[in-house]
Order: structure tokens, then C-alpha cells, then sequence
């Protein structure tokens, strides 16, 4: 499974990616917003720090006006995937953003008829948001399965980027049920390092090498 990185936050990014651990960068209006930088400059920078697909989203509504935004996002680098929402414009923008040769990434999805009509319409990647599901208490993952599913039944070119990963678990269930990417916070990412049982062994082994008084160097 591909690790995308859920920001807009350089230092972050950067962190991640001197560990190997950043094959594509997701950002959205809110995202661009929290980092307080001009859209087309951050996502530059990210583009130029990161070789994989950067997802830059549009803000229109309407599909003309979607497409030409798309465009001039997709001059931004060769890397940048234009991210449109899952409407009916957004679809028509996909269709036509797409046959350009630009790569497409349709976000905001909650269902696999949306994602499968994303397919049909040409998307490089389809999102599906799992953490706002859940929030409604309904079962994000079960969405991500369903459109495993269908994809996988058709032969759809489309990667599934499972993304509003809240939690360390969502990963690994996301890879569990074959999700081509995984989109997450950095925070989320680090903390798929965490386990209690480590901490509790460290703690034994420093104590027993003070104890003992072994020196490496
Ligand atoms: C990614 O493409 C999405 O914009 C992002 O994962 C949304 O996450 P959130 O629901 O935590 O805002």
C-alpha cells in the first residue's frame, strides 16, 4: 500500500520523506488554509520536495469553471493530480481533465456508486473518506471493501485512496482490505510506531544496560 501524506505542512512532509515513507502528498482547501500559504507557491514546493502524485484541489462548483482551474493547477509540475469533489460537475471535470492526460483525483466520496462512477468518468484515484463515516457512525472500511470489490470485479484502472484516516488501526485495515493508497495526517503515520509493549521493553533493556554498565561507544 502507498503512503500518501495527508498536508500541506513542509516540515512535516519533508520529515517523512527522508524516511522513504511519502509516495504522494493529498491537499485540500482546509489544508492549504491551516498552513497559511498561497496555494499555487506550497503546492510548488511540495511538487519539487516530492516525486510522487501531489493532489491539488479545485475550488469552483461548476465544470468549466472546474476544468480551468484544473488546468492551471496541473501546470503547477508533472506531479500534481487535480482533485475534484464527487458532484456531477466534478465528474464531467474528471471526464474531460483526464482525456487532457492529467492525472485526476476525485475526493469527498462516501459510497461505491460514487466511486464507481469516478471510475467510469477516467479518475486516476478515487477518495473515500472513512473518518467522516465513521463519525456519522457509519462503517468507513466497509466502503473501502465494497469498492475493492467492484473495482476488482471490472478491472477498473482506478486506485482506491482511502482518505479522513483518523487512527494507526485505519492503516492497517486499510491495507488488510487492499486499498491501493492510504492518506493520512503525519501524526497518524508516526504513530503506526507506537506500541506499548515496545515502550515497556526499552525501558527494561536501558535499565539493565545502566545496571550493568554496558557501553557500545
Ligand atoms: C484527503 O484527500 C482528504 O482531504 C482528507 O483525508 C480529509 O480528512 P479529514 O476528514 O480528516 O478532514
Amino acid at each position: 500500500m502507498k503512503f500518501f501524506v495527508d498536508s500541506a505542512e513542509i516540515d512535516a512532509i519533508t520529515e517523512l520523506n527522508e524516511l522513504g515513507m511519502v509516495d504522494g502528498v493529498t491537499t485540500n482547501p482546509s489544508l492549504i488554509a491551516k498552513s497559511g500559504r498561497d496555494i499555487l507557491e506550497v503546492t510548488k514546493e511540495i511538487c519539487d520536495l516530492v516525486d510522487g502524485p501531489v493532489s491539488a484541489e479545485v475550488i469552483a462548483l461548476e465544470a468549466d469553471a472546474m476544468i480551468e482551474e484544473g488546468r492551471k493547477l496541473a501546470k503547477i509540475a508533472d506531479n500534481i493530480a487535480v482533485k475534484v469533489p464527487l458532484t456531477w460537475d466534478g465528474l464531467k471535470a474528471c471526464k474531460v481533465l483526464s482525456n487532457d492526460g492529467h492525472m485526476v483525483n476525485v475526493t469527498l466520496c462516501f459510497s461505491a456508486n460514487q466511486a464507481l462512477l469516478a471510475a467510469k468518468a477516467g479518475a486516476t484515484f478515487i477518495s473515500p473518506f472513512i473518518g467522516r463515516l465513521d463519525d456519522l457512525n457509519l462503517d468507513g472500511l466497509e466502503v473501502i471493501e465494497d469498492i475493492r470489490t467492484i473495482y476488482d470485479n471490472y478491472g477498473f484502472d482506478t486506485q482506491v485512496l482511502a482518505a479522513s484516516i483518523r487512527s494507526a488501526n485505519h492503516m492497517s485495515e486499510c491495507a488488510k482490505i487492499g486499498a491501493d493508497v492510504a492518506t493520512a495526517p503525519p501524526h497518524v503515520i508516526k504513530a503506526m510506531a507506537n506500541h506499548v509493549l515496545t515502550d515497556k521493553g526499552l525501558d527494561a533493556f536501558v535499565k539493565d544496560a545502566q545496571k550493568a554498565n554496558i557501553k557500545i561507544v
